[in-house]
């Protein structure tokens, strides 16, 4: 599949967008500066905090707490690692009882309940095993990424 182009200029903080790479959805999340600073309180609950698992490979420059090149965007591959179904957003504050009442935003697997946080980063005790997939991407600008 060939490498895809995406303008980020219009991305507030705190929204997502999904683009197709390869037939797949990737998600593109520009994180506030608080969603930035709460996921270095969340190690201790997650799986594999430092994506240090290899299900698959992991892009060097995504080996950090964020996941990612620049601390403000997170790029991930949308779909569960547990059997692939498409986890969907939930927002801190959201009140929804599939996740803990001090979530702090994040991501649900409908299927099985699976949770992530804003890296991608799988929580303990569910069924997901892995954080969800980096894909290869690099800056061509401050507003444009291109993804493969
Ligand atoms: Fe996501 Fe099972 S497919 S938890």
């Amino acid at each position: 599949g060939a490498p895809v182009e995406v303008d980020i200029s219009k991305l507030a903080p705190g929204d997502r967008m999904t683009v197709e790479w390869r037939g797949k959805p990737v998600w593109i999340l520009r994180r506030t500066p608080e969603q930035i600073e709460q996921l270095k309180s969340l190690d201790g609950q997650l799986a594999d905090p430092n994506s240090e698992r290899t299900a698959y490979p992991i892009p060097e420059y995504a080996k950090n707490t964020g996941r990612s090149i620049k601390p403000e965007f997170l790029v991930v591959i949308g779909i569960c690692t547990h059997l692939g179904c498409s986890p969907g957003g939930v927002a801190k504050g959201s009140g929804n009882a599939s996740v803990p009442a001090d979530w702090p935003g994040g991501f649900l697997c409908p299927c099985h309940g699976s949770t992530f946080d804003l890296a991608g980063r799988v929580y303990k005790n569910k069924p997901a095993p892995d954080n969800l997939e980096v894909p290869p991407h690099m800056y061509l600008s401050d507003t444009v990424l291109l993804i493969g």
